[in-house]
């Protein structure tokens, strides 16, 4: 049995060279053909949770004990802005468009509240009994858990972005309807 000189360990440096080839072809897969972790995917989260950072923490000031809710003023709107943004963007849209992230993939999509094409109508009224009793048949969900307040707020607030918030109600019916409401 002759020592071959050029055998020597031959095991050893094939086990070397194949290893170079699989970490080679491994470089090779990872650099040109895996298609790389989506670190963008937590960014709906984020977002959201910035959303209601920002209510949460933004400058409306806290109108939650407002004695006349159905009277509508900037401030009132403001803060139902803040209202807007944690219970009803992620469907209906930052900017109100309907084109919030959860809204995609619904049938019936989310409405447009700024165009307004309404089965109801614009009226404060009518905006008002949708947050209360939603739509049936619907994603659009009942919202009687959320203060009575905090309701209106939203609804001068979805008036307020809006190209068709009519009609008007009457001021003093408002007022009696809005008295009938918890
Ligand atoms: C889970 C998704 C979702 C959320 C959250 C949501 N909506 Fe909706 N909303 C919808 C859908 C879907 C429709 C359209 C239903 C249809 O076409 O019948 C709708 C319709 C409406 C309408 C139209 C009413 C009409 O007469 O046509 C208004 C106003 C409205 N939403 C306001 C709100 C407000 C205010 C909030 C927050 C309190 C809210 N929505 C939260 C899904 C949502």
């Amino acid at each position: 049995m002759g020592l071959d000189k050029n055998n020597y360990n031959r095991g050893g440096f094939l086990a070397f060279m194949s290893c170079m080839a699989a970490s080679t072809v491994f470089f090779i897969y990872i650099s040109f053909i895996h298609p790389g972790i989506n670190i963008d995917k937590p960014k709906i989260k984020t977002e959201i949770g910035m959303q209601v950072a920002q209510a949460a923490g933004g400058a409306a000031a806290d109108m939650s004990t407002n004695p006349t809710p159905w009277t509508s003023t900037p401030e009132f709107v403001e803060y139902g802005k803040t209202k807007y943004k944690m219970n009803c963007a992620v469907c209906h849209g930052d900017g109100g468009k309907g084109d919030g992230p959860a809204g995609a993939s619904l049938n019936p999509k989310p409405r447009d509240l700024v165009e307004g094409k309404w089965k109801k109508s614009g009226s404060a009224k009518d905006i008002f009994t949708t947050i209360r009793d939603g739509l049936p048949g619907t994603m659009m969900a009942p919202f009687k858990h959320i203060p009575v307040v905090d309701r209106w707020a939203m609804t001068h607030y979805v008036r307020s972005i809006s190209k068709n918030a009519k009609p008007e109600d009457k001021p003093a019916d408002l007022e009696k309807f809005a008295k009938g409401e918890k």
